[in-house]
């Protein structure tokens, strides 16, 4: 079942947005239709073998191992992929936007909007020059310890790897490499339309319950071992995913009414996107 978002619905109803009509809404609807059927069915968001597997089976030491050296590259190249797609950001907005993720990332947390709402009140009574930003990490704290990464190297060190031992490209495999390398090229490249695609791709994959399939494997490993994994990776980015996932149609539509989309190049460049995702994926089974 497809529909609008109450946003998109209002604006159509006001009828004093030329971008936001009827036709374009039933457009979209249609639209939508094809990527559940062509896109969002991609096995990798309906049937990860690989975290499914991981879920269900008694998980030994080296098997752990090795998913946090691969997850470790993946960690580290992704900065790459979303530093470019910073560089190759089109508005201000949308820079901000990908900026936002690339802080927090690399240790800057966010800042609750209460706490800086009231912080933005005391600047507004001292200057009248202020330029307001909606950016959770906007005025938030760097900690080295908030970086994700040093969340891997935490489980990493749990089974004792150095520190050397993870995050570099000589760890991965030709399928982790051959995926980070895609990320770079699509979600990070200078083409606009490629990386809506991509982005909405991986957004869904991301929301596709991966996370709470490892987590659940995880679990187990922790439940029989006397080795406690420290799990927040894996807990806080599915927290987020959560919270996510209810923007990402939003988000599209905003784009959809906005702008053209060329919907056949979008469901192929997603597609692409998510063969690549399969093979990290697939990959791990060594
Ligand atoms: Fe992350």
């Amino acid at each position: 079942m497809v529909k609008l978002s109450d946003k998109t619905i209002n604006k159509i109803n006001k009828n004093n947005d030329t971008n936001y009509t009827k036709k374009k809404g039933q457009k979209f609807l249609k639209f939508l239709k094809k990527i559940n059927d062509k896109l969002l069915n991609h096995e990798v968001i309906v049937n990860n073998k690989y975290t499914k597997w991981w879920s269900s089976t008694s998980l030994e030491e080296t098997e752990i191992k090795n998913f946090i050296i691969q997850f470790s590259v993946f960690s580290n190249q992704f900065l790459i992929a979303q530093l470019q797609k910073v560089i190759n950001s089109t508005t201000l907005e949308s820079a901000r936007e990908s900026k936002e993720i690339l802080a927090n990332e690399i240790g800057v947390i966010f800042k609750s909007n209460k706490r800086k709402r009231e912080e933005e009140e005391e600047e507004k009574k001292e200057s009248s020059n202020l330029i307001s930003s909606d950016g959770t990490v906007d005025g938030g704290t760097y900690r080295f310890a908030a970086a994700h990464f040093e969340w891997l190297y935490k489980i990493a060190k749990k089974l004792n790897l150095e520190y050397k031992d993870i995050g570099r490209r000589c760890h991965g495999y030709d399928s982790t490499l051959y995926f980070c390398d895609k990320l770079i090229e699509l979600y990070g490249g200078n083409n606009y339309e490629t990386s809506v695609a991509v982005s909405y791709a991986i957004e869904n994959w991301a929301a596709a319950g991966f996370w709470k399939e490892l987590i659940i494997g995880f679990k187990n490993y922790n439940n029989k071992t006397d080795i406690k994994l420290p799990i927040s990776f894996f807990t806080w980015h599915d927290k987020i995913e959560d919270q996510h996932a209810e923007h990402t149609q939003e988000e599209l539509e905003e784009i959809y009414f906005t702008q053209e989309i060329n919907e056949d190049k979008f469901i192929n460049d997603g597609n692409k996107m998510l063969d690549a995702v399969l093979i990290f994926w697939n990959g791990l089974f060594i």
